[in-house]
């Protein structure tokens, strides 16, 4: 069996009255696709935002496990941009590209988190510098031809067809060199030959070795990807398993009453 890289305990998020995440715990193991589905307003984004420091739980503990640096890194409490430093990479459910950075740029941007070269760089241009920044382009380019988006990458974000930008955000993310990446319903808004291409891509990323974590009301794409699926609803995990035992569960089908679990 894989190893665990990320391992979730008891995580609780409360707003004011609303419990978002009730007593939570989820782990990913290494080079699987796990998924995270769930009703609307299940806490599914919640617990995203929770694992990447943009909200500090109210209870529980987060661990990445980095077996290449021998570490258990506590995640809790840690500022976005250190979580991703430690390995978390995510996009968002609602797009967050810079829309008059070219496309290029915008995967350079999700690099320059591993450098050191981009403050410092960025008032003495000396051969270091430059070096590093060459490897930044290099590497972007890479990641482009990977998400098939090269043709486009003098362009600006915001003139990229939808489809495209879902995919600029994993490049983005996936330049990070993520020990594991977060994607919130990377299919929301596409259409069926988009979302066909992103199920390719995003089965070409895992077998690279990328473990995955994603969040995804389709339930065609979620069964057809995943490894083991969570299923939340009203902040509690209610179920867990291979994507066979889910369509079976009956929990499971109560909390999606009216909608297809069978897809
Ligand atoms: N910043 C916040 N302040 C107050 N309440 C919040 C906040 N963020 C989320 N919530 C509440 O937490 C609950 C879970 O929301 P969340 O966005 O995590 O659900 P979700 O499972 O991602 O839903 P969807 O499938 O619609 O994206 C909702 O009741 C929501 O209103
Ligand atoms: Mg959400």
């Amino acid at each position: 069996m894989s190893e665990t890289i990320l391992e979730v305990h008891g995580l609780t998020m409360d707003f004011g009255g609303v419990r978002a995440l009730n007593n939570l715990d989820l782990d990913v193991r290494s080079g699987e696709i796990a998924a995270l589905i769930g009703p609307n307003g299940a806490g599914k984004t919640t617990f995203f935002n929770c694992l990447t420091g943009l909200y500090l739980p109210t209870k529980g503990d987060i661990f990445l496990y980095r077996r290449d640096k021998d570490k258990k890194i506590s995640l809790k409490g840690l500022k976005p941009n250190k979580v991703t430093e430690h390995g978390l990479a995510r996009t968002f459910q609602n797009i967050r590209l810079f829309p008059m950075m070219t496309v290029l740029e915008n995967v350079m941007i999700g690099r320059h988190c591993r450098t050191k070269a981009f403050v410092i760089g960025a008032f003495f241009r000396g051969p270091r510098t430059r070096r590093e920044e060459e490897e930044i382009i290099e590497m972007s380019h890479r990641i482009l031809e990977k998400v098939g988006l090269s043709r486009f990458e003098n362009d600006f974000a915001m003139n990229l067809p939808y489809g495209a930008q879902r995919r600029l955000e994993i490049a983005r993310a996936l330049a990070t060199e993520p020990v594991l990446l977060l994607l919130d319903e990377p299919a929301a808004g596409m259409n069926p030959y988009e979302t066909i291409e992103l199920v390719n891509l995003i089965q070409e990323i895992a077998t690279d070795g990328q473990s995955i974590l994603l969040i995804e009301h389709d339930m065609k794409l979620v069964m057809s990807l995943s490894d083991r699926i969570f299923v939340m609803d009203y902040g509690k995990k209610i179920a867990q398993g291979r994507p066979e035992e889910i369509r079976l569960n009956p929990a499971v089908i109560t909390a999606y009453l009216g909608e297809e679990v069978d897809a």
